[in-house]
C-alpha cells in the first residue's frame, strides 16, 4: 500500500493533538533477528520508518518530534554495529531534500563532539537547509543522554557562577531548561516506546517530568501510523493534572 493510502485510514480522533511527541525508536535488532537478517538491516528499516512517522506527524499538526536514534550508552555496542548506525544516520541526513520538501526543520540534539567530522558537517548542512521551514521540527537525538545533557547544562551554569554573573540561589528551573539541547522548545506531551521495554533509557528525563507515556510491543520498524494514531487517542483520554486536582 502506498503511504498516502495508509494515512487516509489512520485519521486522528477529534481532540488535542500533542504539540511535542518523543519516540524511543527501539527494537530494530529484534526486528532483524526475527527475519534472520543482520542487525544493520533492522536499523535501516527503522530509519526508513522514521520518515513515514515524521511525515504523518507533520500532516496531523504535531509541532515537535524528538526521535531517539543513538544514546550515549550505545557506544558499548560492537564497533561494526556502531559504524553501520553512523553510516545510516549520515545517509538519513543526506536525504534532506526529501524532508525539506515536507517542510520539516531538522535539528540534531546530543553531544556532537564525539561524532565524526563528516556527520557534523551534514548536521550543519541539514540545519542550514531546513531552518526556514515552517512545519514539523524534528529533533534527532544522536549521541544523546539525558544525564550527559544535564551535566553539560550544569557546567554552563557553573561557569556563569564562577565568573560572578550568577548567584547559585538565583538558578531557576527555567535556566536549567534553557541550558539543555531542547532550549526554547516545549516539553514533550507524549513519549512513546515500542518494542515492549518499559523504561526511558536516559531519554528526556528533565523534559519528560510530566509527559504521558505510551508503550507498545511492536518493534520500531513495524510501528505504523495507525499505532501512532492509537497512542494519540489514548493520550486524549488522559487527565493531565501536573500536580493539581
Ligand atoms: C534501537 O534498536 C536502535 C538503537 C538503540 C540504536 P536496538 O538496536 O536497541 O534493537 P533491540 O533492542 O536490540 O531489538
Ligand atoms: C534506547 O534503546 C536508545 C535508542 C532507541 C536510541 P536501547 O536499546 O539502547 O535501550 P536499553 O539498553 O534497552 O535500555
Ligand atoms: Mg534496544
Amino acid at each position: 500500500m502506498k503511504w498516502f493510502a495508509r494515512w487516509a485510514k489512520h485519521k486522528v480522533a477529534e481532540g488535542a493533538v500533542p504539540i511535542h511527541i518523543g519516540i524511543i525508536m527501539d527494537g530494530n535488532g529484534r526486528w532483524a533477528k526475527k527475519r534472520g537478517l543482520p542487525r544493520s538491516a533492522g536499523h535501516r528499516a527503522g530509519a526508513n520508518n522514521l520518515k513515514t512517522i515524521a511525515e504523518y506527524c507533520g500532516s496531523i499538526g504535531v509541532k515537535y518530534l524528538t526521535a531517539y536514534a543513538f544514546s550515549t550508552e550505545n557506544w558499548k555496542r560492537p564497533k561494526e554495529e556502531v559504524d553501520a548506525i553512523m553510516d545510516l544516520l549520515l545517509q538519513y541526513l543526506r536525504d534532506v531534500d526529501q524532508l525539506a520538501g515536507k517542510n520539516v526543520v531538522v535539528r540534531v540534539i546530543g553531544d556532537r563532539s564525539a561524532l565524526s567530522e563528516e556527520i557534523n558537517r551534514e548536521i550543519d548542512h541539514v540545519w542550514e537547509y531546513t531552518k526556514d521551514n515552517t512545519g514539523l521540527v524534528m529533533n534527532i537525538a544522536l549521541n544523546y543522554g539525558s544525564r550527559d545533557e544535564l551535566v553539560h547544562g550544569m557546567r554552563v551554569l557553573a561557569e556563569r557562577v564562577r565568573r560572578g554573573e550568577l548567584a547559585p540561589e538565583d538558578i531557576t528551573e527555567q535556566m536549567v531548561s534553557d541550558s539543555l539541547y531542547t532550549a526554547g522548545q516545549p516539553d514533550p506531551d507524549l513519549i512513546i516506546r515500542p518494542s515492549g521495554e518499559l523504561r526511558l533509557s536516559n531519554f528526556l528525563l528533565w523534559q519528560g517530568a510530566y509527559s504521558e507515556l505510551w508503550f507498545s510491543n511492536t518493534n520500531w520498524p513495524d510501528f505504523t501510523t495507525g499505532q501512532l494514531a492509537e497512542a494519540i487517542a489514548a493520550y486524549q483520554t488522559r487527565s493531565r493534572r501536573f500536580g493539581g486536582v
